[in-house]
């Protein structure tokens, strides 16, 4: 950038000191002042879009897995052979990631090597899948925002009664009257890269640590014949793992994991769970097939839906549980206000991808009356920006 350019951005920057020091300064200049500030933001956006498109290609390409993680530096040459990519190409990507400092490059050597940040960008390692799912699922059904508005006309709402059928994830592709999960059912590796991703979600938010499981142990004591935790929608099994691993003594035999029959697939294959845990494929838009649970368990599953689908949803296991059973929501409680630097306000666009959304705390209590449920307490991990939480409920007590 011109050092020009970026020193009339500093000036704007810092105007409002400026113009008490300088109450001279001409409205037409801070105007000026200010659409630089505003083109700054605008080649700031650029570069990220650029960036972003780039690491895709390269993941694609199998570059950061060709770097040596050993830290020994590599040429253009010999990461050509080793992805079999166009070497012309190879350089012009890696001259992005090189110019944000993502990748070193030695001029002297000519060679290529790690920083600790692309290393995070090697198959497998939680960065990498996180990215590729925002990448492939998110942005690439969200560059589609404007042909979909023009597509269903300016009123449509992204999370209405068949928004999870018709939604930006389903309308990219043409997709439309299918849902994500059977678009990504048709598409073994979309579907694998999609709960690769997931479970590196998942792992950005606590599994434990925010509500306390340990009294399903006695639960479990107390009348030995009953399913002791259903996990609805329960993926291939990332929760229960990690609720076993936290509370080894939970009998395994009175565990459910449901989720669609190719995820149950999956889990099955994966074998990373005990092979006495029921794997039960289920599709939660139709009644539960367990009833009078001690515990029902849904994690970030309803956020996929709209409030028509969502209600459904819990309806159906509502009408599976005991009055005693207790449902625990895992989900993000939404500030009722908007406020500065919220995550989560991305994350609910994240959400219209797929025709879901977000919810306050009153939407929450607003949904679960609607299926029957009332919220018994949220759950809030202690201290830090965290919007996730465990809402515990019930059955409204007649
Ligand atoms: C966002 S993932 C959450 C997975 C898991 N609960 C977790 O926290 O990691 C949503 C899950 O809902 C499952 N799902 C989608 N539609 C479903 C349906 N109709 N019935 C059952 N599960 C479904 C998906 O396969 C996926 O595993």
């Amino acid at each position: 950038m011109p050092r020009a350019f970026v020193f009339l951005i500093n000036i704007y920057l810092s105007h409002n000191v400026w113009r008490l020091e300088h109450p001279s300064l001409s409205y037409s200049t801070i105007r000026f002042l200010a659409t630089m500030a505003a083109t700054a933001h605008a080649f700031t956006k650029y570069r990220e879009m650029v960036e972003v498109t780039t690491i895709r290609a390269l993941m694609s390409l199998g570059v950061f897995d060709a770097l040596s993680s050993e830290g020994t530096a590599i040429s253009l040459e010999e990461l050509s052979h080793k992805t079999s990519a166009n070497a012309s190409l190879l350089q012009r990507l890696l001259r992005v990631v090189v110019s944000t400092g993502m990748v070193d490059f030695d001029p002297g050597s000519g060679t290529y090597a790690h920083t600790d940040i692309s290393l995070g960008y090697c198959s497998g390692q939680l960065p990498a899948n996180f990215f590729r799912l925002m990448h492939d699922e998110v942005l690439k059904s969200c560059v589609c925002f404007p042909e979909w508005i023009r597509h269903n006309g300016r009123t449509a709402d992204p999370a209405g009664p068949d928004s999870h059928k018709r939604c930006l994830a389903t309308f990219r592709d043409g997709n439309d009257g299918k849902t994500l999960f059977d678009v990504l059912s048709a598409d073994p590796e979309r579907q694998s890269n999609f709960h690769a991703g997931m479970k590196a979600m998942a792992d950005l938010h606590p599994f434990q640590g925010i509500y306390d499981f340990s009294p399903l142990t006695a639960k479990a004591a107390q009348d030995p014949s009953r399913t002791l935790f259903v996990d609805v929608g329960g993926g291939t099994g990332t929760f229960l793992a990690s609720l076993m691993d936290s509370h080894p003594s939970l009998p395994t035999d009175k565990l459910v994991l449901q989720d669609l029959p190719p995820v149950i697939e999956m889990a099955h294959s994966n074998m990373a769970l005990p092979s006495s845990i029921t794997l039960q494929p289920h599709d939660f838009h139709t009644p539960q097939p367990v009833r009078g649970a001690w515990t029902y368990h849904i994690r970030a599953c309803l956020h996929d839906y709209g409030d028509h689908n969502a209600t459904a949803i819990l309806a159906h296991i509502a009408n599976a549980m005991a009055p005693d059973s207790t449902l625990l929501i895992e989900e993000n409680i939404m500030p009722e206000m908007p406020v500065k630097d919220e995550v989560i306000a991305l994350a609910d666009v994240v959400m219209m991808v797929c025709g879901g959304r977000e919810r306050s705390e009153g939407d929450w209590q607003r949904l679960l009356k609607n299926a029957g449920l009332e919220i018994r307490t949220i759950h809030r991990p202690h201290g830090g920006k965290l919007t996730w939480a465990v809402i515990e409920a019930s059955l409204v007590k007649q």
